[in-house]
């Protein structure tokens, strides 16, 4: 299965590419796809296993999709790996969730590094253990010089903190005399945010059935096309990014106007 890339590298895919996702369509490959990846705990106790047991294997889903859409050539891939509100789950869970990073980055850094991967943050990473920022911080240094796929992790991240922080900012930038209030427009708030360098999300996938965004990058994703699949993440597989850029390929994006 050969796939034409958007950079125009032709390629060998190991998994099956639809035909329709071969053929040029008027509307690209997103250049940017925001995962929030749903359904680990009902997976686990659909087996009945431990809820950090479908942790475990959404790491894997990671790997596939992450895999899958440098793939497709992708530019950025956006997952939504810990809430600001998720420190409410019990404390064995959080724990859990705070050593995924280090054990993905352990296990998969290599790889990363290979496929010239770029990890980013976003969110507030004052907040997490020593040995999470640790391995963030690490990953962040050894791909910052990559050029390819951007692999961009929302930890400890909230929408609203998001523009909490961003009003923040502004606000003191006005009281310092750096900026006219009336100087503040959309590209101003954009460029407080943690994405100020990165396009916004074409397309937003949301696994397991639910249909809320749950303080998801409130601010960006005001044009993003929306896909929402009943597997639990756990289950996601290449396959599902592919039909999910297939889907988003045939929609007719007007951002308010007419076509
Ligand atoms: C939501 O499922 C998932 C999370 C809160 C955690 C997502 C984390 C991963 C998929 C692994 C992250 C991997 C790395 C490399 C950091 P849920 O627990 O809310 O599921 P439920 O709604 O069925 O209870």
């Amino acid at each position: 299965m050969r796939w034409q890339r958007e950079d125009n590298q032709v390629q060998d895919l190991p998994g099956a590419v639809p035909e329709a996702l071969e053929r040029p369509k008027a509307t690209a490959v997103p250049e940017h796809v925001a995962i929030i990846m749903d359904g680990n705990g009902r997976w686990a106790e659909a087996r009945g296993l431990p809820r950090v047991a479908g942790h475990r294997a959404g790491m894997k889903a990671v790997r596939e999709v992450t895999v899958a859409a440098d793939d497709l050539g992708i530019r950025v891939l956006t997952l939504y790996a810990f809430s600001t509100e998720n420190w409410k789950r019990p404390r064995d869970e959080v724990d859990f969730l705070m050593a995924l990073p280090q054990e993905f980055l352990l296990t998969e850094l290599k790889e990363l590094i290979d496929k010239n991967v770029r990890v980013r943050l976003i969110g507030d990473p004052e907040a997490l253990p020593a040995h999470t920022r640790k391995a963030v911080d690490e990953a962040i240094r050894v791909t910052s010089e990559n050029t390819g796929l951007i692999l961009n992790f929302a930890l400890n991240y909230g929408g609203r903190m998001e523009l909490v922080r961003a009003v923040r900012a502004l606000a003191e930038a006005v009281r310092d005399g750096r900026i006219d209030p009336a100087a503040i427009d959309e590209q101003a708030v954009a460029n407080a945010l943690y994405t100020r360098d990165l396009p916004d999300p074409d397309l937003l996938i949301r696994t397991s059935g639910e249909l809320r965004l749950s303080n998801f990058m409130l601010w960006q994703l005001a044009y993003t096309e929306l896909w929402f699949s009943d597997k639990l993440w756990p289950d996601f597989r290449r396959e599902d990014l592919f039909a999910a850029v297939e889907d988003f390929r045939r929609r007719d994006r007007r951002y308010g106007g007419l076509r």
